[in-house]
């Protein structure tokens, strides 16, 4: 048995190391992405209303440098730059986001911003003329800071001011785009906006807020998808889904408490948003029977996670046309018991989370690109299947040169991750997408964290983008579709 178990774990060894050399099935796409707060620039020109990011940055003290996107990549200016970006770069479809503030000043249909709608209208335009698709996210972070004012993701009238945004743009821009995404990882905007204060709006209160936020989000989720399907579909016949995000959580040995720690911990992250959608229906078990200890433990008269009612829960039920998942890098995971004195999300999981010094390590993340495979596996087995549009991956490397080797790397192994899980294992992805277009403003780290294909000069007022390296990888990768021998 113990012969055995050596042998199987040699070869899991052996397939991990070994490079595939063989192409991507012919449906597979390509693309990068960005999104609307990162790069656009001109954040009160043209009736474009504040968000919760221009508050957060104005404000001081927040991010690296009291740095802001008042100008960022200026791409409000330089769209049309950026779409030849893309044709250089040969990629089916460009993944941005709509910033709702430039659409909608105060978050509200009834006043709309014509030149924000005109600006969206140019840039779809000129990527359908550039043959490159649009893939559209409404939600990447940027409320209209009118309805945060009103309560932002605590408020449950949320459900219906998100779902009036959604069908405007459906109404605006459905005829030309066919791939939407509501949200732009949930978990992420969440715990670093309501639970950590790291994100705009900057609260902090770790113990339940983000369990209730959640709640609302995931019912924003749903109608909007609901309505695309009921209103849209027929006529646009497009697609619609959400971008959930996780790491990989590796066990940190083979006890098999690390091994459910390990298990435990993405239930928590990305089992949180995706339970309720493409798994069983509402909250994954692990965390109602851990959160509800944790809440009694701490004197609650019941849980922090709320419930969802059973109308609810089928009505989120199956609202994703796709996977959406964005993910960058892998950690250790072990049990340990935390103190629940303390209302935590953080400690509600009882894990805590280590490294492993002989991983490859970016000035960020660890580089595992085995940690994709596994974990593009974890999602097939744990939800039939689904099909995956892997909407994110990439690594920063900010003091690279032109030549940024250790990205190309990073791009190289990954992608080669997301071949061996769809040919070797069987996993349905449909498409990858490169994070990022270029350099942006990479949210509290500002300009100091660079992911960027494209190199931008952020001291000169044209912004200059040239092109890394890896652009170079990556547009001979979309022209092979894959790694032929
Ligand atoms: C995920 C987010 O969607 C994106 O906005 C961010 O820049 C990257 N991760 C890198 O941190």
């Amino acid at each position: 048995m113990r012969f055995l178990s050596l042998i199987l774990a040699c070869a899991a060894v052996a397939t991990r190391a070994d490079f595939l050399y063989d192409t991507f099935p012919d449906y597979f796409q390509w693309g990068v992405a960005t999104a609307s707060y990162q790069i656009e620039g001109a954040w009160n020109v043209d009736g474009k209303g504040d968000s919760i990011w221009d508050t957060y940055t104005h404000a001081g003290g927040n991010v690296v440098k009291n740095e802001t996107g008042d100008i960022a990549c200026d791409s409000y200016n330089k769209y049309e730059d950026d779409v030849q970006l893309l044709q250089d770069l040969g990629v089916n479809f460009y993944r941005f986001s709509l910033s709702w503030a430039r659409l909608l000043p105060t978050g509200r249909v009834d006043q709309p911003n014509q030149a924000g709608i005109d600006y969206y209208n140019s840039l779809i335009d000129a990527l359908l003329a550039a043959g490159v698709e649009p893939m559209v996210t409404l939600y990447h972070w940027d409320l209209p800071q009118e309805l945060d004012d009103q309560g932002g993701w605590e408020n449950e009238d949320m459900v219906q001011i998100f779902n009036e945004y959604a069908v405007f743009a459906f109404e605006l821009f459905g005829d030309r785009v066919k791939s939407w995404i509501t949200f732009n990882e949930p978990y992420v905007f969440i715990t670093m906006g309501y639970g950590q204060g790291a994100h705009a709006p900057g609260l902090q209160s770790p113990g339940e807020k983000v369990y209730t936020v959640a709640h609302v989000v995931l019912k924003a989720h749903a109608e909007a998808w609901h309505s695309y399907n009921e209103l849209f579909r027929p006529t646009q016949d497009g697609v619609i889904g959400i971008t959930l995000d996780s790491e990989w959580k590796e066990p940190y040995s083979d006890d098999p408490e690390d091994i459910e720690a390990a298990e435990r911990a993405i239930q928590f992250c990305l089992g949180w948003f995706a339970n309720p959608i493409f798994g069983s229906g509402g909250y994954p078990t692990v965390m109602k029977e851990k959160i509800l200890e944790k809440s009694l433990e701490q004197g609650y008269e019941e849980s922090r996670l709320p419930e969802f009612t059973e109308e609810e829960e089928n009505r989120i039920h199956g609202t994703s046309d796709f996977f959406g998942l964005n993910h960058y890098t892998t950690s250790l995971v072990q049990n340990a018991d935390r103190p629940s004195l303390v209302p935590s999300y953080l400690n509600d999981r009882d894990i805590i989370t280590r490294v492993n010094s002989t991983w490859d390590r970016s000035e960020w993340i660890f580089v595992v690109p085995w940690g994709l495979r596994s974990l593009l596996n974890w999602i097939s087995d744990s939800y039939g299947n689904p099909n995956v549009i892997i909407t994110e991956n990439g690594m920063s490397d900010s003091n690279a040169t032109l030549e940024d080797a250790h990205r190309v790397n990073y791009f190289r192994l990954y992608t080669n991750n997301v071949l061996k899980a769809i040919k070797l294992d069987g996993c349905d992805v449909r498409s990858y997408t490169a994070w990022t277009l270029m350099d942006n403003f990479e949210w509290a780290f500002a300009y100091d964290v660079r992911f960027g294909l494209h190199h931008v000069d952020f001291e000169d007022p044209e912004r200059p983008r040239t092109p890394k390296a890896s652009a170079e990888f990556i547009r001979q990768l979309v022209a092979d579709n894959g790694f032929p021998e």
